[in-house]
């Protein structure tokens, strides 16, 4: 087994039916002050925005339409809720490879995420019912 780990916490994906009152809550609740403007993601079916705290960020995606893979998420949770869970990583490729090798099911092909680096998605049912998302770490982020 080779001594692939996972680095640091970069986000925690939140699905949302109403981005821009999801965001009023961050500002309002809890006074958030920095959260980026929210943009089309029209191949991955969402519109995103970020939280940025200290630490980490809070991803917020909205469904851009019916056949978004996020639409299903909020037909069961009209309130939305906690969608992922993203670690960063160095080398999405080999991520892939050592997953495959310690059973755990990826779901499709890296693909460029949100930060417009590499990310995956790994089943839930691998990690404790969490969908887990694998990015590669942005160039100069730490
Ligand atoms: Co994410």
């Amino acid at each position: 087994m080779s001594e692939f780990k996972i680095g640091p916490l970069n986000h925690v994906g939140v699905a949302v039916p109403d981005l821009e009152a999801a965001c009023e809550t961050y500002r309002s609740l809890y006074g958030a002050t920095d959260i980026t403007t929210p943009f089309d993601m029209p191949d991955q079916g969402v519109k995103v925005c970020f939280v940025n705290l200290p630490n980490a960020q809070i991803e917020l995606i909205e469904p851009l339409n019916a056949e978004s893979p996020i639409a299903n998420f909020i037909t069961k949770n009209p309130k939305g809720g906690q969608h992922h869970v993203c670690f960063e990583v160095r080398d999405i490729d080999e991520a892939v490879v050592e997953m495959g090798k310690r059973g755990a099911t990826v779901l499709g092909k890296p693909r460029i995420g949100a930060h417009g680096t590499m990310i995956v998605f790994v089943h839930p049912k691998d990690s404790n019912g969490v969908l887990i998302e694998l990015m590669e770490t942005p160039v100069g982020a730490h």
